[in-house]
């Protein structure tokens, strides 16, 4: 699984590194980033969801693999 963020889309409400900051970090802006190339370590999947479907802008792309 991965994820991935729309930066088109972001617009730094910081649920998902507030939610899920094993997968998230904020940018020096405050807009939210991948850790990594965005790979969900394995148990974490289910954070990764919870950031999506938190996300008011819809964002956050999980690409099950
Ligand atoms: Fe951006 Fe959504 Fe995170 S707007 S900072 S991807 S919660």
């Amino acid at each position: 699984m991965k994820v991935r963020i729309d930066p088109e889309r972001c617009q730094g409400h910081g649920r998902c590194y507030d939610l899920a900051p094993g997968l998230f970090v904020d940018d020096e802006e405050g807009y939210g980033t991948v850790l990594g190339d965005g790979a969900v370590p394995p148990g974490k999947e289910r954070d990764a969801r919870r950031a999506a479907a938190n996300c008011p802008e819809r964002a956050i792309d999980v690409l099950e693999e």
